[in-house]
């Protein structure tokens, strides 16, 4: 028996990273899941490989209401019905506050915020239709506090958290509860970018980046996205029957403090 035996969630941003190894273990714990992204090649190709009867791929760019509604009907069609959501799609910029140009701010702001809020206003009626069910929304370590150079990221990640607490409190009659997971720096293309150069050397980055870890996280590495899917499927399943409107901060005790050490 499965975790999530006879459930359905759709998974924004599922194509890769965190959003990838969420499809996976939830498969493998028996849900139905839809792989949402705009990475189509990327999305149609994981579909394929957890097979037809499991998973299924929609093209969502989640900052746009009408595609939605398309991903959920195309939900729908595929398995009757949906009873999760993950909001899990975001981008990242790095830019010093006052040399952001606004573009970008809301470009991130429309992804990561907006993006979130009508993941929320589109799927909680299809969960409330199916008898209840989850969502889980994607803030960061950065939804917590502060950090240089992640101005616009940071605000949307603090404003995920919020809409995370009204949504709990507005749904929770309804039979849905929402968490947010806060995950800290996790070895994804997100925090690698030089995974997605062809030209960068990887053994050299990963050094790089084990060695940035190995100072700054109390556990001493980056975090791996399968570690944050298996928050989200507690969050998602039953075991979290009691929990709502909370953060789960998921860093490595990065957050915990600093070691002069
Ligand atoms: N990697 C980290 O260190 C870290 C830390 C804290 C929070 N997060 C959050 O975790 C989530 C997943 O990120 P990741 O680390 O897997 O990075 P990632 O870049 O590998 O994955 C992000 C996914 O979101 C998709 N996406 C981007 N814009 C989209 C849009 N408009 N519509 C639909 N899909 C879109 C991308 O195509 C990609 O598949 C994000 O919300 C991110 O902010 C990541």
């Amino acid at each position: 028996m499965g975790k999530l035996d006879g459930r359905v969630v759709l998974i924004s941003g599922a194509a890769r990273g965190q959003g990838e190894q969420e499809a996976r273990l939830f498969a493998a714990e028996g849900a139905r899941v839809v792989i949402a992204d705009v990475l189509d090649e990327q999305g149609e190709a994981l579909a394929k490989e957890l097979g037809e009867g499991v998973a299924r791929f929609v093209h969502l760019d989640v900052s746009r209401e009408g595609e939605w509604q398309a991903a959920v009907a195309a939900a729908k069609d595929a398995f009757g019905r949906i009873d999760g959501l993950v909001n899990n799609a975001g981008i990242l910029r790095f830019n010093e506050l006052v040399t952001t140009p606004l573009e970008e701010f809301q470009q991130v702001v429309q992804v990561n915020q907006v993006g979130a809020f009508l993941g929320i206003k589109s799927v909680a009626p299809e969960i409330e239709a199916a008898g209840g069910g989850t969502i889980v929304n994607t803030a960061s370590y950065t939804g917590l506090t502060g950090m240089a150079f992640v101005g616009a990221y940071a605000a949307t990640k603090h404003a995920v958290l919020g809409l995370t607490k009204v949504a709990a409190v507005e749904l929770a009659a309804k039979g849905i509860r929402v968490n947010a997971v806060c995950p800290g720096a996790v070895d994804t293309a997100m925090t690698n970018p030089a995974a997605l150069d062809p030209t960068a050397d990887p053994e050299e980055s990963r050094a790089a980046v084990a060695e940035l870890y190995r100072k700054l996280v109390p556990l001493g590495r980056i975090g791996q996205p399968e570690e944050v899917a298996a928050l989200a499927l507690f969050l998602t399943s039953d075991d979290s029957s009691y929990i709502t409107g909370q953060p789960f901060v998921i860093d490595g005790g990065w957050l915990a403090g600093v070691s002069l050490f």
